[in-house]
């Protein structure tokens, strides 16, 4: 029988959705037919994003992760919700998360962030029986010397998926998570560009190319999908075979 995803009449949130691998999500959910709204943290971002897609055009709204009130007012008007995508994110890069402000600072952003999204959007995706996914990293799995909050933050997200999958399914709501490896958005640039990680990191490669954007949307739709309806708690590395070396 073909398995055939059709996401009409299903609304999406995808916080950190006007860019990067948030927004190849957000365009993967609209092809499927879903109506989704995207945020980012700066007026800048949303100016910068084509939201007009072939699938329609994307809802863009700012909304910062870190504040509660903020996301309240947000899903005060939403309406119905379905799918919340949990892709925004922050780093602080040579070695400044070893300070602690910067270090609580990308931990309320990356981990509480989700959590306060994951939360206040609940009692909507609870009346629609949703699913969440939220976004981790490599970073879960290895060491993150240079950016310590950030491994810690992703590390955190992999166990928070766990626990709010088996806390939430009493309310048939899903949760899983998407473990991306080295995907070229504006986050991860620096790394790419960097004349002596750049390489190493390729030369780990097994598939030889880093990862786009649109490469994280399938697996996002799949998550979301009556596909994944015994899936929960569970987090699949999409990263062309960089964990598996
Ligand atoms: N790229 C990779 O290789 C990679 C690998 C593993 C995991 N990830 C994760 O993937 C997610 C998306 O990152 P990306 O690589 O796609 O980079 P990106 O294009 O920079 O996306 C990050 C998004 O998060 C938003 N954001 C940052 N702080 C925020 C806040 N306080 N409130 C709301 N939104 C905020 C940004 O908005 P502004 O643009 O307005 O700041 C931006 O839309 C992150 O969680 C990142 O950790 C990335």
């Amino acid at each position: 029988m073909a398995h055939v995803i059709d996401f009409s009449g299903k609304r999406a949130l995808v916080t950190g959705g006007a860019s990067g691998i948030g927004y190849g999500i957000a365009v993967a959910l609209a092809e499927a037919g879903a109506e989704v709204t995207i945020t980012a943290r700066s007026e800048e971002s949303l100016a910068a994003c084509e939201t007009k897609t072939p699938y329609g055009e994307l809802e863009a709204v700012r909304l910062d992760v870190a504040d509660d009130k903020a996301i309240d007012t947000l899903l005060e008007d939403f309406g119905d919700l379905d799918f919340l995508v949990n892709s925004a994110g922050t780093i602080v890069r040579a070695g400044g998360e070893y300070e602690i402000a910067k270090f609580q600072h990308v931990m309320d952003i990356n981990l509480t962030g989700t959590l306060r999204m994951c939360h206040a959007c609940l009692p909507k995706l609870a009346m629609r029986r949703g699913a969440v996914v939220n976004i981790a990293s490599m970073m879960s799995y290895f060491a993150a010397p240079h950016a310590p909050a950030y491994g810690a933050s992703k590390t955190a997200i992999v166990s928070l998926t766990r626990s709010l999958a088996v806390a939430w399914a009493e309310h048939h709501v899903r949760i899983n998570a998407i473990a991306p490896g080295w995907i070229d958005t504006k986050l991860a640039r620096p790394a790419l560009e960097d004349p002596d990680r750049g390489p190493k990191i390729m030369a780990r490669l097994p598939m030889k190319r880093w990862g786009t954007p649109a490469d994280m949307g399938g697996t996002a739709v799949f998550l979301c999908s009556p596909d994944a309806a015994y899936l929960t708690g569970v987090t699949i590395p999409v990263d062309g075979g960089y964990s598996a070396m």
